[in-house]
Formats: structure tokens, C-alpha cells, sequence
């Protein structure tokens, strides 16, 4: 079978990241002079994760740099159930604070359910509890997760209307996979999301316009998986050893996607790269919400941060 090859348009999740995260400080400038009120973002992360660490320090920067208040507060492991509740309920009461994230994977001795379901929904930036959830699923305005936001973004921003384009998701995740199907629905898209029980999944994988890869598998997504011109969004995020086997013997790792990249650049029409795709998104999607929130907490319309 003669397949069309060419090299994809790269798309540079890492610029749009930080013309968005300019565009939320402007806005954020213009709300603060409007009506007096700085957006607050609180994030509480619990022990010492190296990984979970550095996520936090990122998001805490990006707070501070669109101009935004930003609080972090770090609990030790042994931190119980009953006390991070207590600071939980202590930010929902905080008129300062329009944003509170907690940060995963909390310590096994913590129920995470509980805990983002003891969030505020209008302040659940993270678009994780359950309410937010089922505003999503049902079209009604309310908070939705961030990496799936930015998957949006991306899309429509390399796509224009997406209406009447085969979606395939591979993931069933409640943080990706589902809100990443409820909003490409809403964008009238035809959407299949696929997971570990999928029959034959490269084929179907093959019939996408749009597939979306988000099961942290590394390089899991093949070349010849992906149809022709199709537009492919990595989530994944897996370090892996470094390809250098004196490097890789000294422990070095790489980060890579989801998606076997140069195979699929060979075939699809637009691909993210990994790193400097999605996740760069995902935290500029964090300050959109944080905006909205503050936004919503006085009545006023959020600008239009999608349009362009
Ligand atoms: N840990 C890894 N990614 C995320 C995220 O998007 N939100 C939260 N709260 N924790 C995470």
C-alpha cells in the first residue's frame, strides 16, 4: 500500500504557552486596575516527591510572572487527612485566594477523592472535582482540567473549527482522557476514546483526524498508526534511559511522549513534540482558570483568552 510520507508541522506548545501566559498577565493587569482584585492562586503540596516538587516551584513562577498572587503550602508526609481538610476549608474561606491546587499523587495514607471533593468547585482549578466534572460533561460553565484545556487550545488554534473530525483518544483517565472527550464532543467532533480492552487499536487509531495519546506509555503510538495529514497531541510525558549507554549506565534518562515522535512526524500533518508540546499548556491553562475564577467571584465576563 503506497502511503503518503512528508515531515509534520511541529506544533510549538512552549511559544503559545507563553504568549497565553502574557495574555493572562494583560488580563489580569486590566482586573486588577477595573475592580481591585488580584487574582490568588494557592497551591499545597504534601511531602517531599522530587518530581511533584519541581511541578510546584514551575506553577508558583508562572503565578507570580502574569502577575498574580501566588501562595505555596508544603506539608510533611506525616501530614493526616484531618489537617490538610483543615487548610483546605481554611483557602475555600480565603476571599484572597480564587484558586486552590493540590498537588499528585498525595502519601497513600490520604484519601485524594476526599480531599479534592472537600475543594470548593469554584475554586477546583484543577477542574477535578466531581461537580466540575459533570458541568463538563453536561455544557454548563465551570472549571475544566487543564491539560485537556490546552489540548483544546492547540487544536483549534492549528485547526480552526474542528467540527466533523474523527477524535480518537487513547486513555480513559478522569484528568485527561474523559474531559478531553467531553470537550472535543462539544466541539462537534466525532469521538472514540480507547484504552487497554480496545480490538485492534492501531486500525482504529488509523481512522482518527485528531488522536490524542494519553495513556503514559513511552513511544507506545506507532508511525504507521497514525493516518496521513492527521493531527497528533502527545500527553505523555515518561522518562526513559538516555538512547547513550554510558549515560543511560549512569542513570541519565530522557523524556519522551507517548507516541514513537519521528515515526509519526513522518506521517502525520501536525504532531507535538516532548517535551515543549502539551505540557508547557497545562500549567498556562492553570492561570486561565485561576483568572476565571477570580473573574466569576465578582460577576465579571472572563476575557476571551481561546480567541485569538
Ligand atoms: N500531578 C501531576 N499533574 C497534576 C495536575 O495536573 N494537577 C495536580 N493537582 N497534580 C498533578
Amino acid at each position: 500500500m503506497a502511503t503518503e510520507t512528508g515531515t509534520a508541522t511541529i506544533i510549538d506548545g512552549k511559544a503559545f504557552a507563553s504568549t497565553l501566559v502574557t495574555r493572562v498577565g494583560a488580563a489580569v493587569e486590566r482586573l486588577v486596575q477595573s475592580h481591585n482584585v488580584k487574582p490568588g492562586l494557592a497551591v499545597v503540596i504534601v511531602g517531599e516527591d522530587p518530581a511533584s516538587q519541581l511541578y510546584v516551584r514551575n506553577k508558583g513562577e508562572t503565578t507570580l510572572k502574569a502577575g498574580m498572587r501566588s501562595d505555596t503550602h508544603r506539608l510533611p508526609e506525616d501530614t493526616t487527612q484531618e489537617q490538610l481538610l483543615a487548610l483546605i476549608d481554611q483557602l475555600n474561606a480565603d476571599d484572597g485566594i480564587h484558586g486552590i491546587l493540590v498537588q499528585l499523587p498525595l502519601p497513600q495514607h490520604i484519601d485524594a477523592n476526599a480531599v479534592l471533593d472537600a475543594i470548593s468547585p469554584d475554586k477546583d482549578v484543577d477542574g477535578f472535582h466531581v461537580v466540575n466534572a459533570g458541568r463538563l460533561a453536561v455544557g454548563q460553565d465551570g472549571l475544566v482540567p487543564c491539560t485537556p484545556l490546552g489540548c483544546l487550545m492547540l487544536l483549534k488554534d492549528q485547526l480552526g473549527d474542528l467540527s466533523g473530525l474523527n477524535a480518537v483518544i487513547v486513555g480513559r483517565s478522569n484528568i485527561v482522557g474523559k474531559p478531553m472527550a467531553q470537550l472535543l464532543l462539544g466541539e462537534s467532533c466525532t469521538v472514540t476514546i480507547a484504552h487497554s480492552r480496545t480490538k485492534d487499536l492501531p486500525a482504529l487509531c488509523r481512522t482518527a483526524d485528531i488522536l490524542v495519546a494519553a495513556v503514559g506509555r513511552p513511544e507506545m503510538i506507532k508511525g504507521d498508526w497514525v493516518k496521513p495529514g492527521a493531527t497528533v497531541i502527545d500527553v505523555g510525558i515518561n522518562r526513559v534511559p538516555s538512547k547513550d549507554p554510558v549515560k543511560a549506565a549512569e542513570g541519565k534518562t530522557r523524556v519522551v511522549g507517548d507516541v514513537a515522535f519521528d515515526e509519526a512526524a513522518a506521517v502525520a500533518g501536525k504532531i507535538t513534540p516532548v517535551p515543549g508540546g502539551v505540557g508547557p499548556m497545562t500549567i498556562a491553562c492553570l492561570l486561565v482558570n485561576t483568572y476565571t475564577a477570580a473573574c466569576r467571584t465578582i460577576g465579571v465576563q472572563p476575557d476571551d483568552l481561546l480567541a485569538r
